[in-house]
């Protein structure tokens, strides 16, 4: 999501809505605003949809019913409750003066929802962030009595100590004129200092126009910002020192990062899609998806399992087989979506069918449920989007949190979409005993180490973008794996062909020697993901050989492969390292300088790598 908060000598409003437009592309299913009139008063808008719709209720209103100096602003990308009007931000508490816009994810927001109804409040809305506006609003008050009454920043702090997963939150308090208090744990917030005004802001697109002095916020910190500057403490109010920077990107660079293109601030950002993703979803044992429509004895049930997608989202299905089948004992299909339904494929009540979809839109594999459900198999939906019509039609949801994606190519998204399938298959051999609860947990954790793997494969850009300089002449590029590396030898040609235009291919590789080998010829590039030799020895010794028997024929050898594996040094002229992982895990490592690769033969042919010719991002016919 994205957010603003200002206070300052111009119409809070004009900005505000002038860094939405800035920060739209961090999420578009909803927005509002609030403004704090100075004399007691608060005045709140929102709206469901593209910011235009926001706009058109303002100029409904009357924007002169919205004038004050200080306020903010939401755009939002849907996590808990659909992209309605009731669950667009500004969130405000029972009595109307306290307001808060929100980015992340509140994991203990059911405890704290149900201590709020238990005192008797009523909630508005399906969202996590609504819970902080009463939590808040009581706090200032001294009903729950953290010792904070009449002080909004520390009613904030107060707040925040007992909040569980990510957010930014700003606020606002109608008894608070001037006065806006934002607090960071994990999801980013930006300060921006300027002449007789102050900034808040999910990133700093938001307010350049204005000043480009900026203050990053720390973790677990909290900052009240005036027009005269802002102050910036811990959660328990103890005043820390901060580092002030200058930013000297331009509006563009902004938007992205610093990137050229969003695909590459998108890959980046794949350790905390991960995270985002995982987080809230080991409960008491068990995996638990976010929407349940079955019984769990309809999961128990469960016989025979399809996964259908298109594209990227169709790998991380291949990928899920692999550790579905071996986690749960269930045999498991992965099929394209658009072949799915016409090949009468043999369903019943208690077939899962497994929908994998970021946009949540794609019309084939939205037509694939639609048939599967005709036949009575159970649908489950592992999507990107929040309230999407494929989730709409599905009897169980997961959902990705890897945020709005703008590149055309999935990247942080079928990253998730992969960590999402495997706790799919948690949740399956949970409910259907095929893995004790310690074997879960353990799973599950391994699971949770892998962002910080993923952070570490990131260094690897570097070399990997010297490497495509050189191999943006190439003709074709192969790509070789065994085992889950075999889907991510799928997915890295994909990649390729969708941003670079070449020809590319991925191939199992005990099936060269059935085939492909008579496509290799001297010089041609060939990338190999190699399995741990660690893991399954077998599978390191094979393909061991055939990364020699290509290398025999002339290949030029890109070996991907666990660092500290000396075995393939001989064999590889480029090698690029991954850290250790769990077998069934290393695709979410080994993919990365794959979409790096890609990205960067793009880049050094010119193309546009957020946009590649000929292709869409959500394909909504068939
Ligand atoms: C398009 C995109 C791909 C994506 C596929 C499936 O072809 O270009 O990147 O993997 O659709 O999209 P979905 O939204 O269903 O995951």
């Amino acid at each position: 999501c994205g957010i603003v908060g200002y206070v300052g000598n111009k119409q809070a409003l004009d900005v505000v809505l002038d860094g939405l437009r800035r920060l739209e592309y961090r999420g578009y299913d909803s927005s509002g605003v609030a403004v704090l009139d100075g004399a007691g008063g608060l005045a709140v808008e929102r709206r469901a949809g593209q910011l235009g719709n926001l706009e058109a209720r303002l100029d409904e209103v009357g924007r002169d019913s919205l004038r004050g100096t200080a306020g903010m602003g939401h755009t939002r990308w849907a996590t808990h409750g659909a992209p309605t009007d009731r669950n667009a931000h500004p969130h405000v508490d029972t009595t109307g003066r306290v307001a808060v816009v929100h980015n992340g994810i509140i994991e203990n927001f059911g405890v704290l929802r149900a201590e709020l109804e238990r005192s008797g409040v009523e909630l508005a809305s399906d969202t996590d962030t609504e819970t902080t506006a009463h939590l808040i609003a009581r706090a200032y008050d001294g009903v729950d009595d953290h010792g904070t009454a009449g002080d909004l920043a520390a009613s904030v702090r107060a707040v925040c100590r007992r909040l569980e997963g990510a957010f930014t939150l700003v606020v606002t308090h109608a008894d608070v004129p001037g006065r806006v208090i934002a607090a960071r744990r994990s999801s980013p917030l930006v300060v921006g200092v300027g002449e007789g005004e102050t900034f808040v802001a999910s990133d700093v697109a938001a307010f350049i126009e204005h000043t480009r002095d900026a203050v990053e916020l720390g973790q677990d910190q909290v900052v009240e910002i005036d027009d005269a500057g802002y102050r910036v403490t811990d959660f328990h109010g103890v005043d820390v020192e901060t580092r002030p920077f200058h930013v000297d990107w331009d509006m563009d660079a902004a938007e992205k990062g610093g990137h050229e293109y969003f695909m590459l601030k998108e890959i980046e950002e794949q350790p905390e899609a991960l995270a985002n993703t995982l987080r809230g979803h080991f409960v008491d044992g068990r995996v638990v998806l976010d929407e349940q429509r079955l019984a769990d004895q309809d999961l128990r049930d469960i016989d025979k399992v399809f996964v259908v997608a298109c594209g990227s989202a169709y790998h991380s299905g291949l990928v899920a087989k692999y550790a579905i089948e071996h986690w749960c004992r269930l045999p498991v299909e992965v099929e394209l979506a658009s072949e799915f339904r016409y090949r009468d494929p043999v369903l019943d009540r208690d077939t899962l069918v497994v929908a994998v979809s970021q946009s949540g839109e794609t019309a084939d594999t939205l037509e694939a449920i639609r048939h599967a459900r005709e036949q009575k198999a159970r649908v489950l939906a592992v999507c990107n989007t929040n309230g999407a019509q494929i989730p709409r039609e599905s009897d169980a949801v997961l959902y990705t949190h890897a945020g709005p994606e703008i590149g055309v190519a999935s990247t942080k998204a079928f990253l998730a979409q992969v960590a999402a399938n495997y706790l799919v298959g948690l949740a399956l051999a949970s409910a259907r005993g095929t893995k004790y609860p310690d074997e879960v947990a353990r799973e599950f954790a391994e699971l949770e180490a892998m962002p910080q793997a993923v952070s570490t494969v990131l260094g690897t850009a570097p070399q990997v973008r010297e490497l495509a300089r050189d191999l943006a002449t190439a003709k074709a590029v192969l790509f070789l794996g065994r085992h889950v590396g075999y889907p991510v030898a799928l997915e890295g040609a994909l990649k390729l062909k969708e941003l670079a235009y070449m020809h590319a291919e991925g191939f199992a590789a005990g099936e060269l020697k059935h085939g492909p080998i008579a496509l290799i010829e001297e010089g041609l590039p060939v990338v190999v993901v190699m399995p741990s030799p660690k893991g399954r020895a077998v599978l390191h010794s094979k393909l061991l050989s055939n990364i020699r028997e290509i290398q025999a024929r002339g290949a030029r050898t890109i070996v991907i492969a666990e660092e500290g594996d000396d075995t393939v040094r001989p064999f590889a002229d480029h090698l690029i390292e991954i850290p250790a992982v769990p077998t069934l895990l290393q695709p979410l490592v080994s993919t990365i300088p794959l979409q790096v690769l890609a990205a960067e033969i793009a880049r050094a042919k010119g193309y546009d790598v957020d946009k590649p010719r000929n292709l869409a991002k959500s394909v909504t016919v068939e």
